[in-house]
């Protein structure tokens, strides 16, 4: 059988976890990869494997001609690029945000469509086996009422003013960080997780460090910056953020995000408060799921094949005991994208990956916290 030619577009964090997933697929060959950090993509071809290495992306897609692109560049490359590869009639894997502005997103997924391609954006959370067996009880009717949805995405690896990164500008981060960084990825989960669209939010945001101190060689994500050597910068994104949020059915809920929480490392939670139960998912606890009732007291379910809800056993690739973790959710998504390729059904709604329409959206919803925290007001996401 002939091999999917597959290149990935950046070698840094994501770029090196989409190689793996990628390989994880049946049929999947990565073909190139491309960085202009031509140390890195020396280091990173030789520890992944990948021969054909590429500094200048246009090159690559001309010359190997990949049926699929991965996109693990820097927010403000993304919009440039998928467009590139959408014009050649190439599929698109890009990671979060889709681009940088709804405008951009709106073409991009445009674009897909009018060219009959896939095109998937890595909000990978929800595709994690947890997050799927929530989805699974809400719709089943097993939470009951839904009375609210609370959660946080907590981090601090922006806590010091010597943290500097790429996502800090406005060029390459796009004018929200926080919130289009991480709030992204809780929205995207709790839609999914809920079966219904966020359509009304009202935020504060919060920007604890006016200036930080940009050092002389760019950082990887997740890094740390050295401490001397440094120009000072002003920064016009937020480190913070305090959301309310209304569901399309009216439920209220509640998430707080913060990069410059001291301690918490990817601490992503979501909990589902029903009439019946409460569902708590906690993403450094990836394979468990919390069930809180006032009958049982506190029950936790762990990921095992044949004893999830439906669809959510499909999500879990281990047998019980031994932990699905962030990489199998990631691989999750990828396999949910090339499966859509393989039976040509990418263009249709309600995809179980998120789709370029669904990324588009989920910029609206961004879109619509800057303006509210700019207003004071709830902001309805414009549809
Ligand atoms: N889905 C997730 O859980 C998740 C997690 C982290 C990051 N992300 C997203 O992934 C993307 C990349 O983030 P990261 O953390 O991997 O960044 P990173 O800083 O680790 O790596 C970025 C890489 O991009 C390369 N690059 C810059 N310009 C390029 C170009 N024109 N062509 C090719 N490569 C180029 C850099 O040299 C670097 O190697 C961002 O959009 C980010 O929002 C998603």
């Amino acid at each position: 059988m002939k091999k999917r030619k597959v290149a990935v577009i950046a070698t840094g964090f994501t770029g090196q976890q989409h190689t793996e997933a990628i390989r994880r697929i049946p049929g999947n060959e990565v073909a190139a990869l491309v960085d202009p950090h031509v140390a890195a993509l020396k280091a990173k071809g030789q520890a992944l494997g990948v021969e054909a290495l590429y500094t200048d992306y246009k090159r690559m897609i001309d010359e190997i001609r990949p049926d699929v692109i991965h996109n693990c560049t820097p927010n403000g490359m993304h919009y440039e690029i998928n467009k590139y590869a959408l014009e050649r009639g190439i599929h698109v894997y890009c990671e979060k945000p889709l681009a940088l502005t709804v405008a951009q997103g709106e073409e991009l997924a445009h674009l897909a469509a009018q060219n009959h391609l896939a095109a998937g954006v890595n909000f990978n959370y929800r595709n994690n086996a947890m997050v799927q067996e929530m989805r699974a009880r809400v719709a089943s009717g097993a939470v009951g009422r839904v009375f609210h949805v609370t959660g946080q995405y907590l981090q601090d690896w922006m806590m010091l003013d010597t943290d500097y990164n790429w996502r800090l500008t406005a060029d390459m981060g796009g004018a929200s960080r926080t919130i289009a960084d991480i709030g992204s990825h809780w929205f995207d989960t709790a839609q999914c997780a809920m079966g219904q669209n966020i359509v009304a939010v009202r935020a504060q945001t919060l920007t604890v460090h006016p200036f930080r101190k940009k050092p002389a060689q760019e950082v990887e994500t997740f890094a740390k910056a050295q401490k001397s050597n440094y120009t000072l910068v002003p920064i016009n994104t937020e480190d913070a953020a305090f959301l309310l949020v209304r569901f399309a059915d009216g439920t209220l809920g509640s998430v707080t995000l913060s990069q410059v929480s001291g301690g918490h490392l990817n601490d992503f939670r979501l909990e589902i408060a029903g009439e019946k139960c409460a569902l708590e998912w906690q993403q450094e606890r990836c394979d468990t799921l919390t069930v809180g009732t006032r009958e049982f007291g506190i029950q936790t379910l762990r990921t095992a094949p044949g004893s999830m809800t439906g669809d959510a056993n499909r999500y879990t690739c281990l047998p019980g005991g031994h932990p699905d973790g962030w990489a199998d959710a990631l691989k999750n998504a990828v396999s949910e994208f090339y499966t859509s390729i393989e039976n040509g059904t990418f263009a249709q709604t309600g995809m179980t990956y998120a789709t370029f329409a669904d990324g588009a959206r989920i910029m609206k919803l961004v879109d619509a916290c800057m303006q509210s925290a700019k207003s004071g007001e709830w902001a309805e996401v414009r549809e």
